[in-house]
């Protein structure tokens, strides 16, 4: 889709949207529009009780005295409650309507309420501009007889606004958010035949080319430092396991301590010998959700050129049932030289974490570091599927991802850990086990993986239940929703750029 920004005007072909606030009367273009079309919108509004409100959709088919096929009217909601995220919603709500529509091209205004602050114009335009583009992804790949009517026919979005110059501006590294969010998606969207661990890994060395340094480390590498919880975990699949290195060194002082970033991988999860049930199994595809997320958000960081030393590391592996695959009842040794007794070999993420983590820490001393895996099927009993759980040893870190998930509509909720929760994983053979018991299964995970972590600020996001969306939302469409993306790069924007 090809995005400009121009002159707030009234176009004079395909569609126009409008987003307006509830409760104005019909002003600015709104009432532009009505006048041109000799009262038709203004009696269309009143005739399905559009207030404004928030959610609100009324399209106008061909209204008479304009040449436009359509006239888009959006509520906003209240004036007081406008912020550039609602104007991403409009964005998000046009491209929905219109994107298999039959329409090529709309022009999208959005009438500020009274007394904005000034700069929030560019501001809300780039907002569009990145709702409507994270709303139109679509994974087309694998088919071949998709019908005419199906497919996408929009392919120019214009979007009015008082300041051209600024709201390109935004836009650039609000652009860049956007293609690191398609990317998570496209790794995530892929089955599960084609993207294996080093199918993963070879994509993400494509990230070289907008400036990161990218390693990746086989099995004989891994063995030799030791990492004998994550290559439990592949015993069974044919595929290689593999540790995915990336860094991102913008700061002033290339050299200057980064932060870091760690996600679970595994590209296919059947839960090993603790064998899943069949029906829904396919899910587990997105069981990489979090190395995704990583993996994306090194590529938006690249694609604005972020002032800030970056590291992402990615444990990838396919969880597998096999002659070779490591049992229930097993003991295994980690990098960290602490001993897990494998109960559950479904519960391997945990597996996954705890090397890449440790392997982290030791090689890159970071700031704090931060973990995405879609780990436990318990956070979706607790948090739903719109919020992620979010377990820290460090206040000022969650208070800085809590609010960073707020503004990006990326939310999170912070669980309790502790003492009462951690000796729920004591082994009566082994250092700990990989499960707790029946409760807080969630919490208990956590515990696990805060044993490979030393005295350095930590969180871990439990993304199980928003890595994929049954039903498209705001600015995703149903499917790979990307998270993560959106929600760290503003962290790192907000807090550690120098
Ligand atoms: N990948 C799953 C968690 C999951 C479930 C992700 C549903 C997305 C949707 C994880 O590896 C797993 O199997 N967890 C087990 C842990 C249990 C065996 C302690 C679970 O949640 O049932
Ligand atoms: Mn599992
Ligand atoms: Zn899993």
């Amino acid at each position: 889709m090809q995005i400009n920004f121009v002159k707030s005007e009234i176009p004079d072909e395909g569609a126009l949207a409008i987003g307006a606030p509830e409760g104005d009367d019909l002003t600015g273009v709104l009432d532009q529009i009505d006048k041109q079309s000799k009262g038709a919108v203004g009696r269309a509004l009143k005739a399905s009780r559009f207030t404004g409100a928030k959610g609100q959709v009324v399209e106008i088919l061909a209204p008479s005295g304009v040449d436009l096929d359509r006239v888009l009217v959006v509520g906003m909601g209240k004036p007081a409650d406008f912020n550039p995220g609602v104007a991403e919603t409009v964005g998000a709500q046009t491209v929905a309507r219109l994107l298999a529509s039959g329409e090529k091209s709309v022009t999208i205004l959005i009438q500020l309420p009274k007394g904005s602050a000034p700069d929030i114009d560019a501001e809300a335009a780039a907002r569009v501009a990145m709702g409507a583009l994270l709303r139109s992804y679509r994974f087309d790949l694998y088919r071949t007889t998709q019908k005419k009517n199906d497919k996408p026919t929009l392919a120019k979005l214009s979007i009015g606004t008082g300041e051209t110059a600024d709201a390109k501006k935004a836009w650039r590294s609000l652009e860049a958010v956007a293609r690191g969010v398609q990317f998570a998606r496209d790794l995530v969207t892929e089955p599960p035949n084609v993207l294996y661990p080093e199918e993963f890994a070879k994509r993400a060395r494509k990230l070289e080319d907008l400036g990161l340094e990218v390693e990746v480390l086989g099995e004989k590498d891994m063995a030799k430092l030791g990492m004998h919880s994550i290559l439990g975990v592949g015993l069974g699949s044919e595929r290689e396991t593999q540790l995915l290195v990336m860094q991102w060194k913008g700061a002033r002082d290339r050299n200057a301590q980064p932060i870091a970033f760690v996600g679970k991988g595994v590209t296919f999860d059947t839960g090993g010998i603790s064998l899943k049930p069949g029906p829904g199994m396919e899910a587990m595809k997105y069981d990489m959700g979090g190395a995704a997320a990583v993996t994306g958000l090194m590529h938006a960081l690249a694609g604005r050129k972020a002032k800030v030393n970056a590291i992402g590391i990615c444990g990838l592996v396919e969880n597998m049932p096999d002659g070779k695959a490591q049992r229930p009842g097993d003991v295994v040794k980690s990098m960290s030289g602490q001993t897990i007794e494998i109960l559950n070999t479904d519960a391997e993420g945990r597996l996954v974490l705890a090397d890449a983590l440790w392997y982290c820490q030791n090689r890159f001393k970071p700031k704090f570091m931060v973990d995405l895996a879609t780990l436990t099927g318990a956070i979706r009993v607790s948090l739903g599927l719109e919020i992620a759980g979010l377990f820290s040893n460090d206040d000022d870190l969650a208070a800085r991802l809590l609010a960073a998930g707020k503004a990006e509509n990326e939310e999170l909720w912070r669980m309790p850990m502790g003492e009462r929760f951690d000796k729920l994983i004591d082994s009566p053979i082994a250092d700990m086990k990989n499960i707790g018991g029946a409760f807080g299964g969630s919490i208990t995970a956590a515990q696990f993986i805060q044993r490979f972590v030393n005295k350095l600020p930590w969180a871990h996001l439990d993304i199980a239940g928003t890595a994929w969306a049954e039903e498209a939302r705001g600015s995703n469409p149903k499917g790979a929703t990307g998270y993560g993306v959106r929600l760290l790069n503003r962290l790192v924007a907000e807090n550690y750029e120098s």
